[in-house]
């Protein structure tokens, strides 16, 4: 037996998936898929195959002439969930398993029409990673084992499907009531990549190869906001090699989505709050586009490497960024990203394993072990590696190394192999061993200085003592700048300075979401009372988990607002996904067990 990855009960040793056929049914009413799914297998097999399930009912697994396959369902590991074992007959070249998802998949959420804007039809999506695809598909759920996909999907005749995938046409005529869509995923993805939504969805043409999806009411909003995308696709090919997933289109979910966007091939996935009005959230949109080369091409192998997909994304985003609206704001970006990783790395104590880049996830689930730091740490370890070579230097070596691994997934040390070979001597020049091994930030972690970010911290200190920025130099503010300013004030202020501040800066009505929740965090962390109705509307409306965090330590850290926060949270319970969930317990918890 040989388990590479501590997610998975994938075993090298054993037939390996290469294509899944899904034949999935959408059933709104009891917040199910049922269906089957047929796995092709790289060549003819035989002997035990192990694949991942969780909550999966599983009903029957038989070979292409029906003939049944034995299986047995072991017990419930709390993270990994059951290992369904089936033991294939000499010469296996593929095979059927017919299954219900439970109604409590963590990997799906459902929406009643009253829970949606246009109040019409349900609405339901998925978000598979890290290691969700188990709870919608039988499967080898790993980045190692990548799939090509088809699927025939069959809802209620007013739903639209969308997957991440091509669509390859709708069938009307089935049976009165019901209609299905075909879907073709041609490219091997990991598991984790397999994606869809299903309600009332309308697209909107941003260019021959984007568009956006989203409920009819949202849809001028969305297009207006993402009208940047083709300009984005088009920088990212300039910097990182040719597009190679066909379409780019993205789809608006209810803002009940935990994220702020997933990277779904051909099919980003996004939260509304990205929608300011006024295009200052599109990094979310650089940031997903980026996935399209470092994680959907190249991947992290397991959730231990998950610095790869992401610190290179974080890097990436921001020379996209740099690359269209100029690198003078580019320290600003940074600063942003440092006070992510400064809580992150508080928060879990600076000599805490999590703080790694590669880290050691045997035994704890992905989701608890989410933050920044793969993100902002990792960001800024490429970042050091592109200073060291030298930026013309190092984009040969990001294309290369685009190029000889794409639609692979590798290791931390497959990369520094890479890296070894293709840059003698950079990895130690800076430190790469201290980077990925160590935790907390390395002695050489770059420090990002601008005018502008010493103006705004200025700004804020001088707030701090009593000073207030006078109209000439705050009016001047942009979103990001705002942003800094407020991220550099001390979190607990007096009324009368959080007064001022709302007036000044109409705080609490701001459409940006970083701007809103950052001026939030602050003003009910200082028991700021006229702000306690929009906080708890932004918590009974957004489960976005970077925002629910802040805003509920905010209110939680205090005894004076802690039966405030447990009140909010059991009315807006029913509404969140089980993630968004679970960081708001593990948060509210913390407190009260401080409480006593
Ligand atoms: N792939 C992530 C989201 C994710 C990570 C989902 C791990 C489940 C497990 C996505 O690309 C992401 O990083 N989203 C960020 C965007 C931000 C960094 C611009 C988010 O959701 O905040
Ligand atoms: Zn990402």
């Amino acid at each position: 037996m040989t388990r590479l990855d501590p997610h998975s009960y994938f075993d090298t040793t054993q037939p390996k998936t290469r294509h899944l056929e899904l034949n999935w049914f959408i059933d709104f009413v009891r917040r199910q898929i049922d269906g089957s799914v047929r796995l092709l297998l790289e060549g003819p097999s035989s002997g035990p195959m192990d694949l991942d399930t969780k909550g999966l009912t599983i009903k029957a697994a038989y070979l292409d002439d029906g003939q049944p396959i034995p299986f047995h369902l072991a017990d419930e590991e709390p993270i990994l969930g059951r290992r369904l074992r089936l033991e294939l007959p000499d010469g296996t070249k593929s095979f059927g398993i017919s299954y219900t998802t439970s109604p409590d998949a963590i990997a799906l959420q459902w929406f009643e029409p009253e829970m949606t804007l246009g109040n019409r039809q349900p609405f339901m999506y998925s978000q598979c990673q890290a290691i969700h695809a188990r709870t919608i598909v039988p499967c080898q759920d790993t980045p190692r084992a990548r799939i090509s996909y088809y699927a025939l999907v069959t809802v209620p005749e007013e739903t639209t499907v969308v997957m991440s995938a091509g669509p390859e046409g709708r069938i009307r005529d089935l049976s009165p009531g019901i209609c299905a869509f075909r879907f073709n995923m041609p490219q091997p993805i990991p598991p984790y990549l397999l994606a869809i939504a299903a309600g009332d969805l309308e697209a909107f043409d941003l260019s021959p190869r984007a568009r956006v999806w989203a409920e009819p009411e949202m849809l001028e909003r969305a297009a207006y906001e993402f009208g940047e995308v083709e300009q984005m696709i088009q920088t990212a090919e300039r910097l990182f090699g040719p597009y190679e997933w066909n379409r780019y289109d993205m789809l608006v979910l209810p803002p009940a989505f935990p994220f702020g966007g997933m990277e779904n091939p051909r099919m980003t996935f996004l939260t509304p709050t990205v929608i300011a009005g006024d295009r200052s959230l599109v990094d979310v949109i650089a940031h997903e586009l980026a996935h399209s080369w470092t994680g959907n091409l190249v991947t992290n192998a397991t959730m231990d490497h998950f610095w790869l997909n992401e610190g290179f994304t974080t890097w990436a985003e921001r020379r996209i960024l740099d690359a269209i609206h100029g690198e003078e704001a580019s320290a600003l970006r940074w600063a942003i990203g440092q006070a992510a990783l400064d809580e992150a790395v508080a928060r879990f104590g600076a000599d805490s394993p999590l703080t790694k880049l590669r880290t050691d996830l045997q035994g704890i689930d992905p989701d608890d072990a989410f933050s920044s730091i793969p993100y902002e740490k990792g960001s800024r370890f490429v970042y050091v590696l592109e200073h060291q070579v030298g930026r013309e230097r190092f984009d040969r070596f990001i294309r290369k190394y685009i190029d000889t691994f794409r639609f692979t997934s590798i290791t931390s040390e497959e990369f520094i192999d890479f890296l070894e070979q293709e840059l003698p001597g950079a990895a130690d020049a800076v430190k790469a061993n201290s980077w990925l091994y160590e935790t907390a930030m390395p002695s050489n972690a770059p420090a990002f200085k601008s005018e502008k970010l010493d103006e705004l911290i200025a700004a804020a200190n001088g707030f701090a003592e009593g000073r207030r920025p006078g109209p000439k130099q705050a009016g001047k503010w942009d979103s990001n700048e705002l942003l800094v300013f407020l991220q550099n004030l001390p979190r607990e202020l007096d009324h009368e300075s959080l007064a001022w501040l709302n007036q000044n800066f109409n705080l609490t009505q701001r459409g940006n979401y970083e701007i809103l929740v950052e001026w939030l965090t602050i003003a009910a962390g200082s028991g700021y009372e006229p702000v306690f109705d929009r906080v708890r509307q932004v918590l009974l409306e957004v489960g976005r988990m970077k925002y629910l965090r802040p805003l509920y330590t905010a209110l939680g850290k205090h005894a004076r607002t802690r039966a405030l926060a447990r009140e909010i949270y059991s009315q807006g319970k029913a509404r969140y996904h089980t993630l968004s969930r679970r960081v708001i317990e593990s948060v509210l918890d913390k407190y009260d067990e401080g409480n006593q």
